[in-house]
């Protein structure tokens, strides 16, 4: 639905994005992450239509955005990362503005904003003032604007930001309602473990790269090949850690008591293979625990954050 193609864009001489490739599949939630400066708005920017990259190209449903933008503006519905400033009208008023914005005509407009505010549960504040809205259904409010022309893409800078864990899970909860209705849905964020319960895939960036691109489950390993398990004996005679060594794919053993705590590369047949040795060392095994790949970790240590 989405394909971001060899994507480069300077501003003055300062290289903001350089050669980023992606592919957003038809009905997927996506997570677009990298720390603070890395390109994530740019970017997104020029999938709006809103800035014209320098080279490479961008198709939304097969349209190129700089060619023929009024059709993507059809097509894709964008959150900023920041509200705006219209607070002193209530969710009603400010819902029916942008309809009339968007073209939606008079006839239709009260019906399509009692759709939108059905759909994000918005209707029982419906006479309420924007300036008096809690944080998370301001964050509502501008997903309800995003909706009114009914687009097939919706691309949220940063919907997260800033909301607390129950917030969280309704905008969650939202986000996966709108993916069955059939909408293509590209979330960023700074944080990966922010998204990792909603996006199935995600692309990183760094400094206007691409550092890893896949699904979430196996992100943590394209960025850390290295896996590491924990290994309790019942007792562990001296040096025993040896015996493990000769395992093909571990690359590193620390021994604290009884437990081995081991690094290494490969799937779970590493691990299989452990516990075969341990066996056949006559080495009683009480427990094997598996290092959780730790997204969060991962992602620190991948992306130094420095500020750019
Ligand atoms: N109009 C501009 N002129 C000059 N530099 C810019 C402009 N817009 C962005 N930049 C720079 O480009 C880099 C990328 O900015 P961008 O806003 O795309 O990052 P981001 O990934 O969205 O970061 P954040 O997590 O802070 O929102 C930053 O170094 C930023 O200072
Ligand atoms: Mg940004």
């Amino acid at each position: 639905m989405i394909r971001v193609e060899g994507l480069s864009h300077r501003f003055g001489a300062f290289e903001v994005l350089r050669d980023v490739w992606f592919h957003v599949p038809r009905g997927e939630i996506f997570g677009f992450i990298g720390p603070n400066g890395a390109g994530k708005t740019t970017t997104i920017r020029m999938m709006v239509t809103l800035l014209e990259p320098d080279d490479g190209r961008i198709l939304i449903d097969g349209i190129d955005v700089v060619e023929r933008p009024a059709e993507v503006r059809r097509l894709i519905g964008f959150m900023p990362d920041s509200f705006g400033v219209y607070e002193r009208v209530t969710v009603t008023e400010y819902l029916e503005f942008f309809a009339a914005a968007h073209g939606v005509h008079l006839g239709a407009r009260a019906r399509t904003v009692k759709a939108v505010m059905d759909l994000t549960e918005l209707g029982q504040i419906r006479d309420k003032l924007v300036s008096d809205m809690s944080k998370g259904m301001k964050q509502r409010l501008a997903i309800a604007r995003t909706l009114l022309h009914d687009p097939q893409v919706l691309v949220l800078d940063e919907p997260a930001n800033g909301l607390d864990p129950r917030a969280r899970i309704e905008m969650r909860q939202l986000i996966e309602e709108l993916q069955r209705l059939g909408k293509t849905i590209v979330l960023s964020s700074h944080i990966l473990t922010e998204l990792s319960d909603m996006v199935t895939s995600v692309v990183i960036l760094e400094r206007g790269r691409v550092l890893a691109n896949g699904l979430v489950g196996e992100i943590g390993r394209q960025l850390r090949p290295d896996r590491g398990a924990r290994i309790r004996l019942l007792h562990a005679p001296e040096n025993c850690e040896e015996v493990f060594r000769s395992v093909p794919g571990v690359l590193e053993i620390e021994r604290s008591g009884n437990d081995l705590a081991i690094g290494y590369s490969g799937g779970d047949e590493v691990i299989a293979a452990l516990v075969a040795k341990a066996v056949g060392a006559g080495l009683s095994v009480t427990r094997v625990e598996p290092e959780q790949n730790d997204l969060e970790r991962i992602f620190l240590e991948v992306t130094r954050g420095e500020l750019q």
